[in-house]
């Protein structure tokens, strides 16, 4: 299972590195506002600077909606860096660009994924990643969960090779349930990373073997 992490902070992403664990990074146009990143020119430095930071897989999101911006503004974000992998929206243009940049070799990562109709399109259209946002689907009452189970049982039945990553994950149960479920990647915070250290038990038992090593060393 492959993490990735989902944010535009380079302060995080430099923790999540370190940690050693991480396997790429997800962002899109709401992450890099939130950081103060606007402006075309920023933006690609932005994601140049994310890039230096960690090994492969940085997904870069279009911000175009038709066809040919869609593919114009993708070309120029995969040549920015091998590691770029080009994130396109789960709509009918941004399917059909999906399917040229599988064609060109470019990986992508199709985006705003609710339903398992909308998965199988991806994958026919040769997504490298698929981005179902469990989280938002919680957030109405229905199970995001549930979609991530059929999505994987779909994938596997037919053998497609887009790679499931679970998105809009909120806590540590959702990664947990996701890994149960078969998701090929999960993509989270780093609360919900560094989440999965905690556990009451480890801190008394540490505590414990430490007191009990300094009272057997006379300390
Ligand atoms: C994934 O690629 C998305 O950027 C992200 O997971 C959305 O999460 P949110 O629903 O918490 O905004």
């Amino acid at each position: 299972m492959k993490f990735f992490i989902d944010t535009a902070n380079l302060d995080e992403i430099r923790e999540a590195y370190d940690l050693g664990v991480l396997d790429g990074v997800t962002t899109n146009p709401s992450l890099m506002a939130k950081e103060g990143i606007t402006g075309q020119e920023n933006i690609i430095e932005h994601y140049k600077a994310i890039c230096d930071i960690v090994d492969d897989k940085v997904s870069a999101e279009v911000i175009a909606t038709d066809y040919d911006g869609i593919i114009k503004e993708g070309l120029s974000l995969a040549k920015l860096d091998d590691k770029i992998v080009v994130k396109v929206p789960m709509i009918r243009d941004g399917v059909k660009a999906i399917k040229y940049f599988s064609n060109e070799g470019i990986r992508t990562n199709c985006t705003l994924v609710f339903s398992a109709g909308q998965a199988i399109l991806a994958a026919k259209a040769g997504a490298t990643y698929l981005s179902p946002f469990l989280g938002r689907l919680d957030d109405i009452s229905y199970d995001g969960l549930d979609l991530i189970e059929q999505i994987v049982h779909i994938y596997q039945t037919y053998g497609f090779a887009t790679e499931v990553l679970a998105a809009s994950i909120r806590h540590t149960m959702h990664l947990i349930k996701c890994a149960e479920l078969g998701a090929d990647v999960v993509t989270c915070p780093l609360k919900v990373i560094t989440g999965l250290l905690k556990h009451p038990l480890t801190d008394s038992g540490l505590a414990t073997f430490l007191a009990d090593h300094a009272k057997a060393a006379g300390k």
